[in-house]
């Protein structure tokens, strides 16, 4: 670096202009940056067509449109910053992760957006900037991370007012739009970590994804997250390039149904079952996670839910008796991890809002997901207002035995019935969406599993 001698009212001007960018503390390189460092989407995607194809339709390129993420941050995150002051800037950490270039230039409240949809709309009139969300020159023009691991959007970008080299992975790589850079990061789960593992005002982690990854067997294989997350899907990474191996596949795929289906598995145990009206029955059910890299469920923990509906059916596969999970009396947290309709759930502080149905959901089904209290001990949907998490997610690969005990009813007729271990995921309550006005989300299942039962 050049060496020069600083003059008294030099020093004073950078001082200022050093504390006007007190956001970016800690960082020799000024990460001010002006939307118009980063390029539009639309231009790499004459180029990398199937990348655009598939990141568009992806949560990233929705981080900032997305109907959820509009009406919790323009309804409920800033009406809440004046409620204590450690939460004062809380809408600079949402707009740091989900349009991080509207971060770096500075623009913490972006203009909401006038139809927030689940759609990429390529079409400049109509979208601005921070609407880009998560987009192909924020992630590719990424130099490296303050911590390790890295969390909180503390990421530094390279970007400058020009074209910059595009930072990948690829070996030998040539392109007539743009020079390349070769980066480590790419390859490794820091670039995931930096917006995948967030630490709330008040010191909880409210998602911790990567910390929950770098525990697993997978972190020890060495089988990052965009082994699961970004697969490679042959054919060529740019339309002049070669063919080759690594193409990934820019889906980021999560909580949606082709993931979803099959990431844990529910077994009945022993055999088929005979017995008589009024007998009492008792069985367990094992539950499995095969293939998440991480907790299940994981991420927005405090909105996603996965239960287990347990019930016997007939032949048709009619639920004739709904049998609940047995509430453990030596648990005191048991009842955040059994559904309920009661109204004790907030969307912001308990101070600040209504309380709603928690669940929605048939009541008294084994329930696994995180519940988030704020500091009146309530249960609330806000994560950047909690102070406690109380938690019964399945770790990687977990086994976890559920034990259910219920009475055959005397009305039910001699025949084969049929108990049935459903274990589904949704990545809101119905509750929460109704109270934002939006798309209630549909129901998936993970797993299903079928004992005969035998009524004589
Ligand atoms: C969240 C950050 C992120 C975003 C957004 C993103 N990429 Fe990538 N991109 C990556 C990572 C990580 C890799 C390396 C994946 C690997 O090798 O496993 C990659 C790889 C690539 C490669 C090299 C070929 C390959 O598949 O490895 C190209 C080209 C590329 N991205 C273009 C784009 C374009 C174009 C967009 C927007 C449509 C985009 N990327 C959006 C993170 C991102
Ligand atoms: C005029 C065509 C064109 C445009 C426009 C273009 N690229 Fe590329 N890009 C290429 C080609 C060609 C390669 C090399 C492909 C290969 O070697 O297989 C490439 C490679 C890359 C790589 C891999 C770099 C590495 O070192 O691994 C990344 C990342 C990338 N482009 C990102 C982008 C982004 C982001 C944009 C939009 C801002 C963009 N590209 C626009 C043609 C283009
Ligand atoms: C700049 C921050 C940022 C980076 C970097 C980033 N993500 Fe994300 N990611 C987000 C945000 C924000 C969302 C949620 C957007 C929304 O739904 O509003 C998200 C959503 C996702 C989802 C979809 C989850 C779901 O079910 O909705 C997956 C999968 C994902 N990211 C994987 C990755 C992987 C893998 C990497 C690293 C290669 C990565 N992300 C890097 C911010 C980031
Ligand atoms: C072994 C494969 C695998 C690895 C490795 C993996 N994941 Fe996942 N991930 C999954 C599966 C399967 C799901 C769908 C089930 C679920 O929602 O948890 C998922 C879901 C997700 C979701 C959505 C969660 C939700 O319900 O909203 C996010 C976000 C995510 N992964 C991010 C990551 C990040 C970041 C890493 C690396 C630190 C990673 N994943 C590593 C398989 C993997
Ligand atoms: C450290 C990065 C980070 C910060 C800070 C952050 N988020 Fe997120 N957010 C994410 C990631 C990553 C996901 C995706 C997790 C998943 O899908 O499970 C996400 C998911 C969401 C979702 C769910 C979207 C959907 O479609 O289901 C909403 C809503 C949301 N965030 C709102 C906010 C608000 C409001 C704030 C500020 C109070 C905020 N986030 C702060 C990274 C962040």
């Amino acid at each position: 670096m050049k060496s020069f001698r600083i003059t008294v009212p030099l020093l004073t001007i950078f001082l200022i202009a050093s504390l006007t960018s007190m956001r970016f503390m800690g960082d020799p390189e000024s990460q001010e940056k002006k939307y118009h460092y980063y390029e539009n989407p639309v231009i790499c995607s004459g180029c990398h067509w199937d990348k655009f194809d598939r990141w568009s339709t992806s949560q990233h390129s929705k981080g900032f449109t997305g109907d959820f993420f509009q009406a919790q941050f323009y309804e409920v995150v800033l009406p809440s910053l004046s409620l204590d002051e450690k939460v004062a800037n809380a809408n600079e950490d949402c707009i740091g992760c989900h349009s991080p270039t509207a971060f770096l230039s500075g623009d913490m409240i972006p203009k909401r957006t006038k139809e927030p949809d689940n759609h990429w709309s390529p079409n400049p009139e109509t979208r601005t900037r921070a609407e880009r969300g998560i987009f192909c020159d924020f992630c590719h023009t990424l130099d490296r991370f303050e911590n390790n691991p890295p969390f909180n959007h503390d990421f530094i970008s390279h970007a400058t007012a020009d074209v910059d080299p595009k930072r990948g992975d690829l070996e030998f790589p040539w392109s007539p739009h743009h020079e390349t850079a070769t980066s480590e990061i790419y390859e490794s789960t820091v670039i995931c970590a930096t917006c995948h593992n967030e630490q709330n005002p008040y010191g909880v982690w409210v998602k911790a994804t990567e910390m929950e990854y770098s525990e697993s067997v997978f972190m020890e294989r060495g089988i990052p997250c965009q082994f699961c997350h970004m697969q490679p899907m042959g054919g060529k990474p740019a339309k002049m390039g070669f063919i080759r191996a690594q193409n990934t596949d820019h889906w980021f795929g999560g909580g949606f149904a082709e993931f979803v289906e099959g990431a844990a598995a529910v077994y009945i145990q022993g055999e088929d079952l005979i017995v008589s009206a009024g007998e009492e029955v008792e069985f367990s059910i094992l539950v499995k996670t095969l293939a998440t890299g991480h907790k299940f469920p994981t991420g927005s923990v405090e909105e996603r839910d996965v239960w287990m509906h347990v019930s016997l059916n007939n032949a048709a596969g009619e639920e004739l008796l709904h049998i609940p999970i047995p509430l453990n009396p030596d648990d005191p947290n048991d009842k955040y991890f059994i559904t309920s309709n009661a109204k004790v759930a907030y969307p912001s502080h308990s101070t600040l809002s209504e309380p709603i149905e928690r669940d929605g959901l048939t009541e008294g089904d084994r329930l696994y997901h995180s519940a988030f209290l704020d500091s009146e001990g309530e249960f609330t949907f806000a994560q950047w207002l909690c102070v406690e998490e109380i938690e019964n997610r399945f770790d990687p690969l977990e086994e976890r035995m559920e034990t259910y005990r219920f009475t055959i009813p005397d009305h039910l007729e001699k025949g084969n019935y049929y108990l049935t271990a459903q274990l589904n995921y949704r990545r809101m309550p119905d509750p929460l969406a109704d109270y934002f006005g939006i798309d209630r989300r549909p129901v998936m299942e993970v797993s299903m599993d079928v004992r005969k039962l035998v009524l004589n």
